[in-house]
């Protein structure tokens, strides 16, 4: 497994990988690796000839009263996963390496991510797709592989690969839980010991949801109003947002829901943010 520092290593073994015409997928982390990641991995193992991962922890993507400094790090371990998943290559810059300090161009898909996590972490989008971007240039992948849990995430990807036309296939892989239904996050260690106890009620009420709503035809108004009434029972949930939206185009709906609507959870346990999402059809 080739570990890269620098872009100039990460382009020279890029270059090396693909020399036969082999495909090469990404897995784009910020590290502290969990099965999550690995099933991404696993999905591009699957799906490409050759697998690179980047680990970087963005600093662009942190507001200035977040959890930079504190996000869990643990570089040795993850080396050691990777290796043992068969990655093929490993970009690790450092922010000094990723980021000149007069850079002034930035990537931005102007609606999207100024809605629901993004008006919660305003310049957050504009972060992950200024350094995804910078990933994709770097790293020059065939497919790049990304957790439908982070539903706006993708969606901010998928528009900004679009809008900009970058030779790349995005592939949203489905959400991994715990055995108790909570989504994996690296998030999920700082979580107190009641908090954990009480945080799969998320998925609990996106599963009554996804079950009831072909049975039960609701408005996007009463269902937001379900879910919220069954996640605010749970311990500490402090709930930021309940939004029911076009599964496509994010948009806001209202009324009787007739299409594929995506639920898209952000609820604070202390000072850990969550987010879960699920796919419902009417
Ligand atoms: O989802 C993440 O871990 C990050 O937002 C990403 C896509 C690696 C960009 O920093």
């Amino acid at each position: 497994m080739d570990i890269c520092p620098t872009k100039i290593q990460a382009r020279a073994t890029v270059a090396r990988l693909k020399q036969d015409g082999a495909s090469l997928g990404l897995v784009p982390t910020m590290g502290y690796l969990h099965d999550g990641h690995l099933t991404l991995i696993r999905a591009a193992k699957a799906a490409c000839d050759k697998v690179a991962v980047s680990i970087f922890v963005n600093p662009t993507q942190f507001g200035p009263n977040e959890d930079l400094a504190t996000y869990p790090r643990d570089t040795d371990r993850d080396l050691a996963l990777l290796k043992a998943e068969g990655v093929d290559m490993v970009f690790l810059p450092d922010p000094a390496e990723m980021y000149t300090e007069d850079a002034q161009t930035i990537v931005e898909t102007t609606d999207l991510s100024g809605i629901l996590i993004g008006a919660l972490r305003p310049g957050h989008f504009r972060g992950v797709a200024t350094v995804v971007t910078k990933l994709f240039n770097i790293l020059q992948p065939d497919r790049a592989f990304f957790g439908r849990k982070d539903y706006q995430q993708l969606q901010v990807i998928r528009t900004m690969v679009r809008d900009l036309d970058i030779p790349v296939e995005i592939v949203g892989v489905p959400t991994v839980r715990e055995d108790d239904g909570l989504a994996m996050s690296s998030r999920n260690v700082r979580l107190t010991p009641e908090h954990r106890a009480a945080a799969p009620a998320l998925n609990a009420a996106l599963d009554w949801a996804e079950q009831d709503l072909p049975l039960n035809p609701h408005t996007a108004e009463e269902l937001a109003a379900d879910i919220t009434a069954r996640i605010s029972d749970a311990d500490g949930a402090d709930i930021q947002s309940v939004d029911i939206r076009d599964a496509e185009t994010l948009a806001l709906l209202t009324g009787p829901i007739t299409a594929p609507a995506v639920i898209l959870l952000a609820v604070r346990f202390g000072a850990v943010l969550l987010i879960d999402q699920r796919v419902v059809a009417p």
